[in-house]
């Protein structure tokens, strides 16, 4: 009898224990349960589908044509300027081998030296000088190279004063690199020089870009009623796996696809996200090419001297003049634009009264209208219940007339999950503006596109172009401000998907797309590259404020005093 009990007791507690262990384990989905006022069975059955979405990745032929069967084929002269842009982002590749190379034959920043050049005269340098430094690239066992294509950054600067400019870099295209800058300002100045990647590595990241565009995959959800399945998506898929729904855009004729649903149909798309990265893109003989501390953003050394000491200017400046450069911290465009310091919020909201300011783009947009909120705290930010970090965002300073608004440029964007009827491109976006002198327009659009070949963002940036022509046309006193590119924290991974390489190539096309045009462009490269503070996707905030005073001075910019009379 009492034997009896102790066996039911063991039993019951049994019981008990394993109904805990189940509770405990699925508490995490109950509590999603409770927040949603969706169905249970749908939760889990798209929290079953997330789960699949990296093992359902198809087998792609990974070539080069990858892309090229989807898209619109570009008119006569779209493709002739196409191929004028990648002729002048073209990258020296290093010499044809039967065989990957070997560590020990590729640049190793270590081994690398560079010199200051001499004057021509041999005279002192003197500010409104060119400064020249020849930068001799050497492989891991100490010997020259003798073909180029490494990508180097070059900087000139004097801490004591917070003063530093972004340098040239010429490839030689023989292992010689020469590195010029202006000299802008007196006293001692410091050389520096920083290989980002071998040029071993920078042939296997343009393999990547033409050949993985896959590396970075997105989802959408669909739903119907209970109904729900999430699938991959991405601006090219193979056709040949399974059926596609076609979410080209029909006004720009932008591709997006998704692979269709199995029980759904297109028309039931609810949003759009990241999927994720895929790993294991490089072989272990090419990982050796991006290691941290090793040559992976690492400083060259001097042969000699690193500094030079500038006495007062002697001449007029050189002919290669940089957007501008930092003094006593504070960003100093040179050619014609002064920049108007707005220290305090109340400058900053007389600047902008009575204006529209309307930011598109990726995530470093979104960091200039934090800044604003942030800063001008008579900017309030109106809820409009859109996900943190990806908007839309708005924000009106009543007393002003003030508005402020954000949204993310269309796909591909790697945010977080992005609402499918939030998805807009920015060239359709523009089109919708009436425009006027009360209309600010600020741009930012390259770190989500480095994951692709090239073409993919130049068409990006040719409809955008002709939508801001359009748009400067209607409406001719409306401020265009474009923000480039910038310099990032990089280690192999981040290399892989967003190293700088592929950020300076979409820049370049940048500058080039819509130089001569009547937009203003926010040289974020140069000011990041000048700078003491460490490289960020976001830069640090003492950088995003000289930004902001740059932006802000192409809105309102200094009165021209009235000549004497
Ligand atoms: C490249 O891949 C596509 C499918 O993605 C395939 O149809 C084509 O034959 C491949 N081309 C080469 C040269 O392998
Ligand atoms: C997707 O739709 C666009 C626009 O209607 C069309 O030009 C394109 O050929 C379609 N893509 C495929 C793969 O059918
Ligand atoms: C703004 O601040 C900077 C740095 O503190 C200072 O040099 C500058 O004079 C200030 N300008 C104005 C207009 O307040």
């Amino acid at each position: 009898m009492c034997r009896n009990l102790s066996n039911y007791a063991l039993i019951f507690l049994f019981v008990a224990l394993s109904g805990l262990i189940f509770l405990l384990r699925n508490i995490h989905t109950v509590e999603n349960w409770n927040c949603h006022t969706v169905s249970a069975l749908y939760k889990l059955q798209s929290r079953i589908q997330s789960s699949f979405i990296p093992v359902n990745l198809p087998t792609f032929h990974h070539n080069r044509t990858f892309c090229a069967n989807l898209g619109q084929k570009p008119s006569p002269e779209d493709e002739l300027e196409e191929r004028y842009l990648l002729g002048s982002i073209a990258w020296p590749r290093p010499p044809a081998r039967s065989a990957p190379p070997a560590l020990r034959q590729t640049s190793d920043p270590v081994h690398s030296l560079f010199t200051i050049l001499p004057t021509r005269e041999g005279r002192a340098w003197h500010v409104g000088d060119q400064l020249e430094v020849l930068v001799q690239m050497h492989d891991f066992q100490g010997r020259p190279k003798h073909y180029g294509g490494d990508f180097l950054l070059a900087r000139l600067h004097t801490p004591e004063l917070g003063a530093g400019v972004a340098g040239q870099v010429l490839d030689h295209k023989n292992g010689l690199y020469s590195a010029l800058f202006p000299l802008l300002w007196l006293g001692s100045a410091q050389v520096e020089i920083t290989m980002v990647h071998s040029s071993e590595a920078v042939a296997v990241l343009r393999r990547l870009r033409e050949e993985r565009p896959d590396r970075v995959f997105f989802k959408s959800l669909f739903r119907l009623g209970f109904l729900s399945e999430t699938t991959l998506c991405n601006i090219c898929l193979p056709p040949d796996q399974q059926p596609l729904c076609n979410y080209t855009d029909l006004y720009t004729g932008e591709p997006w696809y998704c692979y269709k649903p199995k029980m759904l149909s297109c028309d039931t798309r609810i949003n759009h996200a990241k999927g994720g990265y895929l790993k294991h893109l490089i072989t272990n003989r090419e990982a050796l090419l991006f290691q941290s501390g090793v040559n992976l953003k690492v400083a060259i050394h001097a042969s000699g001297a690193d500094r030079i000491n500038v006495l007062p200017r002697r001449k007029d400046p050189t002919k290669f003049a940089p957007s501008g450069f930092y003094y006593a911290d504070s960003w100093r465009p040179l050619g014609g634009t002064s920049v108007r310091r707005f220290n305090d919020s109340s400058a900053i909201t007389q600047c902008l009264k009575n204006k529209v300011v309307n930011m598109y783009g990726d995530s470093t947009a979104r960091q200039w209208f934090e800044y604003l909120t942030e800063f001008v705290p008579e900017l309030k930010e109106f809820n409009l219940h859109s996900p943190k970090n990806v908007g839309p965002f708005m924000a009106v300073e009543s007393t002003n007339n003030i508005l402020l608004k954000y949204r993310c440029h269309g796909p591909p964007i790697r945010f977080s999950t992005v609402t499918a009827s939030e998805l807009r491109y920015v060239s359709n976006e523009l089109d919708g503006l009436a425009g006027g002198p009360d209309t600010v327009v600020v741009l930012s659009i390259w770190s989500h596109f480095s994951t692709f070949p090239v073409e993919v963002y130049i068409r990006r940036l040719r409809h955008i172009r002709r939508a801001v022509l359009r748009l400067l046309d209607r409406a001719p006193g409306t401020v265009v401000v474009i923000r480039s590119a910038n310099l990032q924290a990089l280690d192999q991974e981040v290399s892989l998907y967003n190293s700088d390489w592929f950020s300076l190539q979409l820049d370049d096309v940048l500058r080039a797309m819509f130089r001569g045009l009547n937009v203003q462009l926010v040289d974020a490269w140069q000011m990041s590259a000048a700078h003491h503070l460490p490289h960020a996707l976001h830069p640090p905030e003492v950088i995003v404020k000289n930004m902001i005073d740059v932006l802000l001075s192409h809105i309102c910019p200094e009165e021209k005093k009235s000549p004497q009379t």
